[in-house]
């Protein structure tokens, strides 16, 4: 079965082409047009600008994601786009043009949820993931703790009360005069950094919820660049890598925590800030300490940001249910929350 899928939650215009086969989806074509120079200059997404970038790339980038294939549009047999959660403007573009391919080439049209995307982003690594699953997804605008018995069942286990996680990165990052996107650049700088140097709080560490807060630790750093550094260079790199290493401690250890909870026999990494080198290696290693038979894993590198293949990979569970929308009915819904 081949899937075209349609992204465009926020600054990105993404379109591939997957080909499912029992339990295993292939990337056939991958397009991304990032807008992320244009909104550099802004220090973050415009949403205006980004809808008009997604309504001239949008037909270059089906073109060419079905050029790549080697397929025409006889070929593909069901269409998929992200719904929601996102910017309005920017999933309208998305949902329109895949509500008018969908009607011009008579396919059925699926529409996926952008956190349902960036999770299953990880059955591109292959591994035999094994339910029950703890999710842990982490992105700019979620970071949630789900916990998953069974394909396409939710259950939220804790979620952040104020900013995302890749929000702190990014806020940070602006504090900091380094540019957006703030999570790569701090990653880079935390690299050459000394992340005992400077003692952030650990927001929620110990409470015995699984929710998460950011916004404390984003102030924090302001007051510490404030008072510390107002008259002399910050040292960028060990404030990068204590402010990442404040962030990764909380996420880390609330993860393990709802792991051994929920009993969970995979658990998995997902969103935007599942890029960050550390929060990987770091997760893996307290998982295999707490118990080693606990399956861990990330989407590689690629597929870790906003990108169509996790979404058509998404949709092929879906259909692979015989679960068909039809384009009469699809709307964006910006707010569409997983649980
Ligand atoms: O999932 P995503 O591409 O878009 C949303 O759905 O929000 O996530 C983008 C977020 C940004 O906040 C970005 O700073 C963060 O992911 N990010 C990172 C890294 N790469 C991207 N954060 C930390 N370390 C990284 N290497
Ligand atoms: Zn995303």
């Amino acid at each position: 079965m081949y899937i075209l899928g349609i992204e465009t939650s926020c600054d990105e215009t993404a379109v591939s082409v997957v080909r499912g086969q029992r339990n295993t989806v292939d990337i056939v074509s991958h397009i991304i047009s990032s807008q992320i120079p244009t909104h550099r200059k802004y220090g973050g997404v415009v949403p205006e600008v980004a809808a008009r970038h997604h309504v001239v790339n949008m037909i270059p980038v089906v073109h060419e994601a079905l050029r790549q294939a080697k397929l025409t549009a006889h070929d593909i047999d069901v269409i998929a786009v992200t719904r929601g959660p996102g910017l309005v403007t920017s999933l309208r573009i998305g949902v329109q043009s895949a509500k008018a391919l969908a009607y011009a080439w008579h396919k059925p049209l699926l529409g996926i949820n952008h956190m349902e995307g960036h999770i299953y982003a990880n059955w591109f690594a292959h591994p035999p993931i094994q339910f029950p699953v703890v999710s842990l997804v982490v992105s700019g605008g979620h970071t949630e703790l789900i916990h998953m018995p069974r394909h396409g069942t939710y259950r939220l286990i804790g979620r952040t009360r104020d900013d995302a996680a890749g929000e702190a990165f990014d806020k940070v990052a602006k504090l900091l005069g380094i540019p957006y996107p703030g999570g790569p650049h701090i990653q880079q700088l935390a690299d050459k950094g000394d992340a005992t140097r400077f003692d952030l709080p650990r927001p929620m560490l110990h409470t015995k919820n699984y929710d998460f807060s950011f916004a404390g630790l984003k102030t924090a750093m302001l007051y510490l660049v404030r008072k510390e550094f107002s008259q002399k260079k910050p040292p960028l790199p060990d404030l990068c890598a204590s402010f990442q290493q404040a962030v990764i401690d909380v996420l880390v250890h609330k993860t393990v925590r709802a792991a051994q909870e929920y009993q969970a026999r995979s658990v998995l990494l997902a969103g935007g800030v599942a890029a960050n080198e550390p929060l990987r290696t770091q997760l893996g290693a307290a998982l295999h300490k707490l118990n080693a038979k606990i399956l861990y894993t990330n989407p590689p590198l690629k597929l870790c940001t906003d990108n169509a293949s996790m979404i058509a990979m998404a949709a092929y569970w879906h259909a692979k249910k015989k679960e068909r929308g039809s384009w009469k009915t699809m709307e964006a819904d910006p707010n569409w929350e997983l649980v």
